[in-house]
């Protein structure tokens, strides 16, 4: 079906509490993967793109290339850019017709935050494209974008300020996550989930998805964190799959082959999170 304002999908998943995949794509392959596990389960799912991809492959490529794969599938998808704090791509992918854009502008102070957010929500809403505020930012680096320290947190009635006065879609707190692969057991505060929702009803947004148990996500969605994002789980997935596949077949070359096993492995993986997370069969 053609792709679904992100507004839509996530706002089913944050009446009825369950979570929506959101997996950071790299290119023809995962998001042909991705899109076919949520086909597979039925579930509705963002397919997610980090900065350094749009900038190897091109905003209107992947835009294009979207489009023409959710087509194909009989479940929501949107397209969403991941950790973005650069103006002038999140301009491209608004207007190469992207669902929804991440502008993270956590590095700058909360005024100028505020400021600027405001300014990529009126933009980003005159084309119908939904927008994911960021204050505090998430420790660990994505994709190039971000840092191993995460920001300080931010008190709740300026989380709620941020929330209301931007007007963004689906808001990031700091919760205790962090991206890629975790060190020790990650202290999470479902609290400031609870809290955040009870003050304002918006969606949140779980980052650092990779390496969290399933009580820990069913908590957290079950809070109204219902946009689950899963990256460092795909590298390493698309990565072990490659080398398990090519060590196994010293002597064959069909390319076809390998890329269709790869993709087998990595839509299995989207789909097991799919599982987790609740979306299975709630595709409309
Ligand atoms: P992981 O890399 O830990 O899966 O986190 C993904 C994410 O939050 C993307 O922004």
């Amino acid at each position: 079906m053609p792709a679904v304002p992100m507004q839509d999908i996530l706002s089913d998943a944050f009446e009825k509490r369950y979570g929506v995949g959101a997996f950071n794509i790299v290119n023809d392959l995962t998001m042909d993967a991705v899109l076919g596990a949520a086909a597979e389960t039925g579930s509705p799912v963002i397919v997610q793109v980090s900065l350094k991809t749009v900038k190897q492959m091109g905003a209107r490529l992947i835009a294009l290339m979207f489009a023409e794969m959710a087509r194909r599938i009989p479940v929501p998808a949107a397209l969403h850019l991941d950790h973005c704090p650069d103006r002038k791509v999140i301009e491209d992918c608004v207007e190469a017709g992207w669902s929804s854009v991440l502008f993270d502008a956590s590095t700058l102070s909360f005024e100028e935050n505020l400021v600027q957010t405001k300014e990529v929500v009126a933009l980003a809403h005159r084309y119908g494209v939904a927008v994911e505020g960021e204050l505090e930012a998430i420790k660990g680096v994505e994709d190039g974008v971000g840092s191993e320290h995460g920001g300080a947190v931010v008190a709740l009635d300026k989380a709620v300020q941020f929330i209301r006065e931007t007007g963004i879609d689906c808001f990031a707190p700091a919760i205790g996550t962090a991206h890629g692969v975790y060190k020790g057991e990650p202290k999470i505060n479902f609290e400031r989930v609870s809290e955040i929702v009870a003050a304002e009803p918006i969606p949140l947004v779980i980052h650092g998805g990779t390496g969290l148990s399933d009580e820990v996500f069913h908590e957290l969605i079950r809070r109204g964190a219902v946009k689950t994002n899963i990256s460092t789980q795909l590298k390493i997935t698309l990565a072990d799959s490659f080398r398990t596949y090519l060590n196994g077949r010293p002597a064959e070359y069909d390319p076809l082959k390998l890329l269709n096993a790869v993709k087998k492995d990595v839509q299995a993986m989207a789909a097991g999170f799919m599982r987790v997370f609740g979306s299975e069969g709630r595709a409309a």
